[in-house]
């Protein structure tokens, strides 16, 4: 049986791409995340033999290189990442450490390793899991992102993740080293972490605390449920061609305010709020002071990943149901 590393594999996204896989039994699993304050701390599956997880660090090269020697992996699936915008912008160190210096060091252990294996030379799969952020602000008259734009990113994690995209790219390039990029839009779904908008929104409303919305809440994100994303990345490891940059979305352009609306409505109906105070958990809705250098919006053009029959499969309604109630159970566990 194949073995598949996939770093950050306690955080948002690798927690549901794990889940995802161990359901269809077909790979060893070998989850690489030195689990940051973002990571599912119960997210342990120590009974699956086809699940391992390793508690450290991307940037820990002797520990990288002793584990690639040690599974020999067929694939390896970079999500490892700091991720929350607002945190990058206060002390913007980690982001640089395991954004950038963290996918160098992935990208020497992995040359390293089918440089020493002629038998994984020609198998071994980099995928690179990147953002839509990294194009920047697109305003409101252009339509949307394709992968072949400039990169101008605005936010010190927009700007790590860019420069981590840079390095594959040059890697691909230089070495003609195995890789796939990719770049996705706003995720949501189970298991992410409450500092991120729905979360929050989902938490604060059941909490009766404030919900925050940035200035005017007009900013608009471009949002995919997180299985779609997990499917996209799995198609593109099958089907996607080396050297490629490939953008994931499902063309769902939403206001942020419109988000938090949605959701308040939602709750309103699947768990009506039994406080006098706030007849509706939109009355929570509170804006606050913008954030420095905040896009106004992203949005992906995804004709490139259509090609090779992917498309999303989760209507926003269904995803976002399936995602309020998620954090309902949990809030009530
Ligand atoms: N969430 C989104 O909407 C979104 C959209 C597009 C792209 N992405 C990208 O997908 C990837 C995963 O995002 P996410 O939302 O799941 O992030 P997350 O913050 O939920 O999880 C990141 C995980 O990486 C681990 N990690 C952090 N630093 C590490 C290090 N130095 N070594 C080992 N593990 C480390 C953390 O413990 C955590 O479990 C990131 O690269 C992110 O940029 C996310």
């Amino acid at each position: 049986m194949k073995t598949v590393f996939v770093t950050g594999g306690s955080g948002f996204i690798g927690s549901n791409l794990i889940n995802y896989l161990l359901k269809r039994k077909t790979v060893k699993i070998v989850n690489i995340d030195k689990l940051t304050y973002a990571s599912n701390k119960n997210f342990i599956l120590s009974n699956n033999p086809l699940y391992r997880h390793y508690k450290i660090d991307i940037k820990n090269k002797k520990k990288i290189d002793t584990l690639f020697d040690k599974h020999k992996p067929h694939l390896i699936i970079n999500l490892a990442a700091e991720t929350h915008v607002d945190n990058s912008i206060i002390k913007p160190d980690a982001f640089i450490n395991t954004n950038i210096i963290g996918t160098f060091n992935l990208l020497l252990a992995s040359k390293r390793y089918i440089d020493n294996n002629l038998f994984f030379k020609n198998k071994f799969k980099f995928i690179h899991i990147s953002t839509d952020e990294v194009f920047g602000d697109i305003g409101f008259l252009k339509k949307s992102s394709i992968e072949n734009d400039p990169y101008r990113p605005n936010s010190p994690y927009s700007a790590s993740k860019a420069s981590s995209d840079h390095l594959v790219r040059a890697w691909i390039k230089t070495y003609k080293f195995p890789a796939i990029i990719t770049n996705c839009g706003n995720n949501y779904g189970p298991f992410q972490h409450k500092e991120k908008l729905i979360p929050k929104v989902i938490i604060n409303s059941l909490l009766f605390l404030p919900i925050p919305i940035y200035s005017n809440g007009r900013q608009i994100r471009d949002w995919i449920f997180v299985e779609d994303h997990v499917r996209a990345i799995l198609h593109l490891t099958r089907f996607g061609k080396l050297g490629e940059s490939y953008n994931i979305g499902a063309s769902n352009e939403i206001s942020n305010i419109n988000v938090v609306k949605k959701i308040c409505q939602k709750l309103d109906y699947l768990y009506p709020s039994q406080n006098k105070k706030y007849k509706s958990y939109s009355d929570l809705i509170t804006y606050v002071k913008d954030r420095p250098g905040h896009d106004q919006r992203y949005a992906l053009n995804t004709s490139k990943i259509k090609k090779i029959n992917w498309k999303p499969i989760t209507a926003f309604e269904t995803g976002i149901d399936k995602t309020i109630k998620f954090y309902i159970k949990k809030i009530n566990e």
